[in-house]
């Protein structure tokens, strides 16, 4: 898929209880060390911390799928991307772009200035899209994935830049 597919119509709105199934699928699909489902239920039901977001298609003529999910940790005035992921099949539709503004945004209007996260050094489209937003390597956590020893790239996008974000949406 190329990044002229045009946009799709999604929905933003919060995580709730019955998303879990779709959303640990999703995780499966997405990542190599998927969280379990009790870190989904932690997130939502127990810490005051967490925000959690889903994105549905958003089509007159079909019932809403899950597409997309993201968890943002607000510790201070710094929102944490906890985890990200889209669907395979609906990649570079800019779902994650609109996802990840979004929650900046809320974040932002929460009370967050800044975020940070951590990221493989080799999941490159993760990075790109990262960049967009204005985020820069600031560390690196040497072999810190368990499955593979991979290193985690620690990025943060300081200040947050409504105006930016808003573009980004
Ligand atoms: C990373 C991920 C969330 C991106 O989701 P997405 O909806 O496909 O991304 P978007 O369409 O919003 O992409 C926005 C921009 O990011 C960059 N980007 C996204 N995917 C890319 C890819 N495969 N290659 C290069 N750049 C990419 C591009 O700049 C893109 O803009 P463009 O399409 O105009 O070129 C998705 O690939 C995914 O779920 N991966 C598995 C889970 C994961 O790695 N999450 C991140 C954990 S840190």
């Amino acid at each position: 898929m190329t990044s002229t597919q045009p946009t799709l119509p999604i929905q933003i709105r919060s995580m709730c209880r019955e998303d879990l199934p779709a959303v640990i699928a999703l995780d499966q699909h997405s990542f190599s060390l998927p969280w379990p489902e009790s870190s989904y239920k932690y997130e939502l039901e127990v810490n005051e911390l967490s925000r959690c977001w889903v994105a549905e298609t958003s089509t007159p003529d079909r019932p809403a799928t899950l597409v997309a999910m993201i968890v943002i940790w607000l510790i201070v005035d710094e929102a944490h991307v906890a985890t990200i992921a889209v669907h395979p099949e609906y990649r570079r539709q800019k779902i994650a772009q609109r996802l990840l503004a979004h929650a900046l945004i809320d974040a932002y209007h929460t009370g967050a200035v800044r975020s940070f996260l951590e990221v493989r050094r080799g999941n490159e489209p993760a990075i790109r899209m990262y960049e967009r937003f204005g985020y820069r390597e600031v560390g690196v956590r040497k072999k810190y994935y368990q499955d593979n020893g991979e290193d985690a790239v620690l990025m943060d996008l300081d200040p947050l830049d409504l105006k930016r974000l808003l573009n980004l949406q």
